[in-house]
């Protein structure tokens, strides 16, 4: 009895350690996992039109997309072809240029544009998912209200469990083996 409960507290400090669960605060906003950068890196995209990053600034130049996600729900990625609960994924835009240090052609990416969220907790979401936007440099984002774009895009167009892994090169081959990719063409 002993054993277990000292074996379940150090499960759970390491879910702390790792800060692998989503965490909230009391008024249900996401607090932002401050270690997302030393997580999986699923893709990058550049000059996306569907959103935010299709935005070029005064000078023309595009936004970069990165794509994270937290290491134990890809290596269930890896095995399943989805996701599981507590799944995290954050997107983290940021501002290009061209012409920075010796590059004079092609893209660099530069300042933080804005960081968005994606959770999947079903005991706490009705439809399992949950999209955040943090604002500025808050370490809290505001649960987005399902009413907003970001559902329905993301139920009908993603190819996996609302997410979009058709522009995941890794988790695209494996979602097809594992039957679990879902043609939105
Ligand atoms: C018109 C379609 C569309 C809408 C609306 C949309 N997204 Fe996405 N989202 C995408 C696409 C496409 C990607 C693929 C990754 C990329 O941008 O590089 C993506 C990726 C993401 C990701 C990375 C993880 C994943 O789910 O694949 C997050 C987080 C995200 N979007 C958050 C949001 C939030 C928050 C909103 C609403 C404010 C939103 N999105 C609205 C199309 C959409």
């Amino acid at each position: 009895m002993k054993r277990t409960f000292i074996l379940a507290l150090s499960l759970a400090g390491t879910a702390a350690l790792f800060g692998q669960d989503p965490q909230y605060t009391k008024d249900g906003s996401l607090v932002m996992p401050k270690d997302y950068r030393e997580w999986i890196f699923l893709s990058s995209g550049l000059g996306m039109t569907y959103g935010p990053a299709g935005q070029t600034d005064a000078a023309g130049n595009p936004r970069f997309d990165n794509v994270f996600v937290n290491p134990s729900a890809y290596k269930a990625f890896l095995k399943n072809g989805t996701w599981p609960d507590k799944t995290v994924l954050i997107l983290e835009i940021r501002r290009s240029e061209s012409k920075l240090s010796i590059n004079t052609g092609g893209r660099v990416q530069t300042e933080l544009a804005a960081i968005e969220a994606n959770v999947k907790d079903t005991a706490r979401f009705p439809g399992g998912w949950a999209f955040f936007g943090f604002q500025g440099s808050s370490n809290e984002a505001k649960l987005i209200p399902t009413s907003e774009g970001c559902y329905s895009c993301h139920g009908q167009k993603g190819a996996v469990d609302s997410t979009f892994v058709q522009f995941y090169p890794t988790l695209r081959e494996i979602a097809k083996k594992k039957g679990t990719f879902k043609s939105t063409e």
